[in-house]
């Protein structure tokens, strides 16, 4: 059988280069353009090694059209999972056009490369946060989104609105789009991971921080929340099962290419669809203590503090339409989230930082 090319942009990041591994194992050959913004050029060196092969990497900004075409002019692509863009709440609160011309000047830039060059299957990396405030857990997909109070979050809205009218305008479009939960863990081989700049905002990466004494202790914001421990609940999902997500929603899209082919020649539309890739289980923040001391040995002294403004009780969803639409579900627990977690940060505990020869 012929392999197909996918193209990942943003594919040096902490998930993209988790996808890439997946996809090689499952037959794909890879492309992939980041512009390094958060990226070390060392986690693709680190890929290629686990992957046995090369992988052609371009340093290109997603703002620079030309450039992002000039890619699709060398490789014969077949499908793109999009996932570079810019992260973090608190920057975009500080720098909203950064945010909003990264993540959707970005985008559209890169979907009109796509349609020039004739490539229509695209998977979109959205967010549970779109859901903003949940009005029921665990959420659903038909759970109402919009609510962020954020411009990163109100980015993935507009992103997936974009790719729904997209969809609505021409039926050559296939678009899955996946609303992650909270991504933890590294590779098994403990050689790529999440690899933060400056101080984490995010919980896991600041725990495996202070475990390898990097910093003094953890502070647990919110200890009177509506929750068994007072603590914040959420989401956790191993790295690895979400990278097989896009495996099986890039598998799904080629199927639908496939089906439209057949059977949508006369004017119907599909819109995207849409999976929430979590494992359906909340887990509160000293639940992740406890299991993170378990899985690396290492005491994690922690203070209770307030609230994190915009931080809510409880956030996680129901991954049953992924399992039924596509055969995926998150097998890994927290003890191995923790114990791959440890795996790259005791190895690492500089990040890719310390490596030979890493371009960061
Ligand atoms: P990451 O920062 O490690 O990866 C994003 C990559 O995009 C980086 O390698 C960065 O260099 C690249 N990039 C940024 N701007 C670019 C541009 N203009 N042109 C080309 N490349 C650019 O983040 P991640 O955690 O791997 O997240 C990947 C995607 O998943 C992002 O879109 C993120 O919003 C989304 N997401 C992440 C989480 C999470 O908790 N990590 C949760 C939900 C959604
Ligand atoms: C954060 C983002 C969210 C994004 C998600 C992806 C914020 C406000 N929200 O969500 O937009 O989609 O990551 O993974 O950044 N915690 C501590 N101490 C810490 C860090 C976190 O107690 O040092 C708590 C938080 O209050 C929360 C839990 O740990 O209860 C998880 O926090 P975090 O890892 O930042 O993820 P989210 O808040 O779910």
């Amino acid at each position: 059988m012929a392999q197909k090319t996918v193209l990942v942009t943003g594919g040096a990041g902490y998930i993209g280069s988790h996808v890439i591994i997946e996809l090689i194992q499952d037959g794909f050959d890879i492309v992939v353009l980041d512009n390094l913004v958060n990226a070390s050029m060392e986690s693709i060196r680190r890929v290629e090694k686990i992957a046995g092969k090369k992988i052609p990497t371009y340093s290109v900004d997603l703002l620079d059209k030309n450039a992002v075409d000039d890619v699709f002019k060398k490789h014969k692509i077949s499908s793109v999972i999009h996932l570079a863009g810019l992260k973090a709440v608190g920057e975009s609160c500080e720098l909203p056009l950064l945010y909003y011309k990264t993540n959707v000047g970005g985008t559209t830039n890169l979907l009109e490369v796509m349609e020039a060059n004739g490539v229509f299957n695209i998977v979109f990396s959205s967010s549970a946060t779109v859901y903003g405030l949940p009005q029921f857990l665990p959420l659903t997909e038909d759970h109402p989104v919009g609510g962020c109070t954020n411009p990163y979050g109100k980015t993935k809205f507009m992103i997936e609105q974009i790719l729904s009218d997209l969809c609505t305008s021409n039926k050559k479009w296939n678009v899955a789009v996946l609303r992650y939960f909270n991504p933890v863990g590294a590779h098994k081989s403990g050689t790529i991971g999440e690899d933060p700049s400056g101080v984490p905002n995010n919980l896991m990466p600041f725990m495996g921080q202070v475990a390898v004494g990097r910093r003094a202790s953890l502070t647990v914001y919110g200890s009177d929340y509506d929750t068994p421990d007072g603590t914040g609940v959420r989401d956790y999902i191993h790295v690895v099962d979400l990278a097989l997500g896009h495996v099986a929603a890039v598998h799904k899209l080629n199927e639908q290419c496939g089906l439209k082919v057949l059977f949508l020649q006369n004017g119907q539309n599909k819109s995207p669809t849409v999976y929430n890739l979590g494992t359906g289980q909340g887990v509160s923040v000293l639940d992740m203590v406890k299991a993170f001391e378990k899985a690396s040995g290492k005491k994690i002294p922690y203070e209770l503090a307030e609230r994190r403004l915009g931080d809510i009780a409880s956030c996680y969803g129901d991954p049953s339409l992924a399992a039924k639409e596509l055969n995926w579900t998150a097998t890994r627990g927290l003890d191995e989230m923790c114990e791959d977690l440890w795996r790259w940060q005791s190895q690492n505990p500089q990040g890719y930082k310390g490596a030979e020869g890493s371009s960061q």
